[in-house]
C-alpha cells in the first residue's frame, strides 16, 4: 500500500520517465544547471502551403533553418544542458493548402528539429500550436477548433509531451531540488471571423490546475521554474497563484507570446513571490534567447542574446 506522498511521487515520476532516461544529467546532483529559454520560433514548413499564406507569413520563413543551427551552437558552446521553448513552436498546426485541401504536417517538421538537436528540447504549447490558418476574403482566417487533433499530434511527435501537453521534471543542484513545470495555456477558443464574435476564454482549465495544485502541495519549499506561453494576468494569474499555493521559495515564470518584451517583473502576493521573465520572440531575431542558471542558493536570469551576462539574480532564501 502506497502512502499519499509515495503515490504522488510515483505519478510524477512516470510522467517524466522518458526525459529522465534521455538525459543522464537529469537525475544527478550537480553544482549548477544552465539551460536556454527561447520562445516563439513560429517554424513554417512550406511545401504544399497556399502561396497567399506563405506571402502573409514570410517574416517567419527563416527559423526552420536557423533554429537547428542555434541549437547546435548552444550545445557546442556549452551554454545549456537543454533548451526550454515556451510555445508558438510552429506558426500553425495546419494551413489551407495550395490545392484547396489542408496541410497538417507542421508538427512533424518541428519534431525533426527536436529529434536531430544535439541537446534535449523541452517545450510548452502556444496559441499558434493549436491553430489553423485559412484564407477568407483575401485575409488570414485563424481558427483554434483544431485543438483536439493538434494536441494529439504534439503528444505523438514530441518526447516531452509523451504524458500530455503539460508535465513536470526535476533537477537537483547542490542538494536543492528544483521543479521545472511546462504548462499549457495557448487555447482560448479563437473562432474564424465569419462566426459570431465572442469573448476569448483565457484559462488553464480545471484539470491542469488541479494537477498543478497537487504537485505544488507536495513540497511548498521547492523552488519552481514554470514555462508558460501566454503571460498570465487577471483571472488567469489568480488561477495560477491559487494553484501554486503558499510557497517559501521563489517561483520563476518564463513566458513568451508578446514577441518584444525582455523585462523581469516581480509579482508578490501574501503567499508567494513570482518572477515573470519575458523573452522576446526568436521569430524576430535569432539572438532572442537567454541563459538561465539554477544554483543551490540562487537563480541567475541571463540577458537576452548575451550568454554570460546576468540580468537578474534571484536568491532562494
Ligand atoms: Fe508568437
Amino acid at each position: 500500500m502506497l502512502t499519499r506522498r509515495q503515490w504522488l511521487r510515483a505519478g510524477l515520476t512516470a510522467s517524466i520517465a522518458a526525459q529522465a532516461a534521455k538525459t543522464a544529467e537529469a537525475s544527478a546532483d550537480q553544482e549548477s544547471v544552465a539551460f536556454i529559454h527561447l520562445t516563439d520560433p513560429h517554424v513554417i514548413y512550406p511545401p504544399g502551403v497556399h502561396p497567399r499564406l506563405l506571402e502573409m507569413r514570410k517574416m517567419f520563413a527563416s527559423t526552420i533553418a536557423t533554429l537547428p543551427q542555434d541549437l547546435d551552437r548552444i550545445q557546442r558552446d556549452g551554454l545549456g544542458s537543454f533548451a526550454f521553448i515556451t510555445g508558438d513552436l510552429i506558426d500553425v498546426y495546419s494551413f489551407l493548402a495550395a490545392d484547396g485541401g489542408i496541410v497538417d504536417n507542421q508538427v512533424e517538421a518541428f519534431s525533426r528539429i527536436v529529434n536531430n538537436a544535439p541537446l534535449p528540447v523541452y517545450c510548452t504549447l502556444g496559441n499558434h500550436d493549436v491553430q489553423h490558418y485559412g484564407v477568407y476574403q483575401d485575409r488570414l482566417l485563424a481558427d483554434q477548433s483544431v485543438v483536439g487533433p493538434a494536441r494529439a499530434a504534439w503528444i505523438r511527435q514530441l518526447p516531452c509531451f509523451q504524458s500530455g501537453v503539460y508535465y513536470a521534471m526535476h533537477r537537483t543542484v547542490g542538494g536543492v531540488t528544483y521543479r521545472i513545470v511546462a504548462l499549457d495555456n495557448g487555447f482560448y477558443g479563437h473562432q474564424p471571423s465569419y462566426l459570431p464574435k465572442r469573448e476569448a476564454a483565457y484559462t488553464f482549465g480545471r484539470g491542469q490546475l488541479d494537477w498543478l495544485r497537487r504537485i505544488c502541495a507536495d513540497d511548498p519549499a521547492e523552488p519552481l521554474v514554470l514555462g508558460i506561453h501566454i503571460p498570465p494576468t487577471g483571472v488567469m494569474l489568480e488561477e495560477l497563484t491559487g494553484a501554486l499555493g503558499k510557497r517559501t521559495a521563489p517561483t520563476v515564470m518564463l513566458v513568451g507570446h508578446l514577441h518584444n518584451r525582455q523585462d523581469v517583473t516581480e509579482i508578490k502576493t501574501a503567499d508567494l513571490t513570482l518572477y515573470r521573465v519575458d523573452t522576446p520572440g526568436y521569430c524576430n531575431s535569432r539572438d532572442h534567447w537567454r541563459q538561465v542558471r539554477l544554483l543551490a542558493d540562487r537563480i541567475q536570469v541571463g540577458a537576452v542574446g548575451k550568454p554570460g551576462e546576468v540580468q537578474l539574480t534571484i536568491p532562494l532564501g
